[in-house]
């Protein structure tokens, strides 16, 4: 019997990494793409083979290239292909006053293009299977220091109804917004404490937290068209940070 495989974009780091060996210790074989980490992704790659699943690495730029090639080689390699995880993300913080042609493109085309080519290629090559998106718990506000990343995650959110619409009951498309659980290395302690202030279940999350509702998601057929927050509840906080001191 073909094994069920899934094609995880920007799999060989961090989050990416973690989703590729979430799957592959949950039996399936790994599509792994990514852009500049070549030699992480064959570590992680060694490491998919080792588990006993099967693992091949494919390069994309998602800047540059039209990602739709990736599905009709992955599908070739794993022919049981049933999964799309979009993970890839370019993050550029910037305001709207100090974002550019070339930075609106850059994050668009990364953010919001390749996952639309690859959900578009994966619902026409694929007799059934799942797609899931990684967004971003931010999408619920408008922080303007992210401008050109938080729109093309708030368009990744209305595309994950719109496809799931589109697309059921073939494929069922679904999404998960992360809170803080792996921050950018250029973060500090101090945002680190400030974020985790505004967050209900006082703490940050950890890897695992999305690993099991990446399952959950995969695993649930009742479940389409929806953004799974996976945040702690920073995301339905309207009171804001020391609500202990809100003036009531
Ligand atoms: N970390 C968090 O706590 C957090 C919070 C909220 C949302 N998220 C979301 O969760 C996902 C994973 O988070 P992360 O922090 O692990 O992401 P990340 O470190 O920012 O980037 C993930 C991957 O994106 C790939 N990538 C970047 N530019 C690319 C391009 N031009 N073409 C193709 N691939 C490209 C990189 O591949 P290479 O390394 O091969 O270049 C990298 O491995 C992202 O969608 C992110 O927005 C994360």
């Amino acid at each position: 019997m073909t094994a069920p495989a899934a094609l995880v974009t920007g799999g060989a780091t961090r989050l990416g990494r973690f989703f590729v060996e979430t799957l592959a210790v949950a039996g399936y074989d790994i599509a792994l793409h990514y852009n500049s980490s070549e030699a992480p992704a064959e570590e992680v790659a060694v490491k998919v083979r080792a588990q006993g699943r099967d693992c091949e690495t494919f390069q994309c730029d998602f800047e540059r290239d039209d990602p739709s090639a990736l599905i009709a080689e992955a599908r070739e390699r794993f022919p049981g292909l049933a999964v799309l995880l979009n993970s890839a993300s370019a993050y550029a913080p910037a305001p709207i006053a100090k974002t550019d042609m070339a930075l609106l493109e850059q994050q668009f085309r990364v953010n919001l293009f390749a996952p639309f080519m690859l959900i578009r290629g994966f619902a026409e090559s694929v007799e059934e299977g799942c797609v899931v998106n990684i967004i971003d718990n931010k999408v619920v506000r408008n922080q303007y220091p992210y401008a050109a990343y938080l729109l093309a995650k708030k368009s990744l959110d209305e595309l994950t109804r719109m496809a799931a619409l589109e697309f059921a009951p073939k494929i069922r498309v679904n999404a998960i917004a992360p809170g803080v659980v792996l921050p950018a290395e250029t973060r500090s302690s101090d945002y680190l404490d400030w974020r985790v202030e505004g967050i209900p279940a006082a703490r940050q999350g950890r890897p695992e937290h999305l690993g099991q509702a990446l399952l959950y998601l995969l695993d649930n057929p009742f479940v389409c068209g929806q953004t799974l927050f996976v945040d702690g509840g920073e995301s339905v906080n309207s009171v804001g940070r020391h609500s202990e001191n809100y003036p009531g």
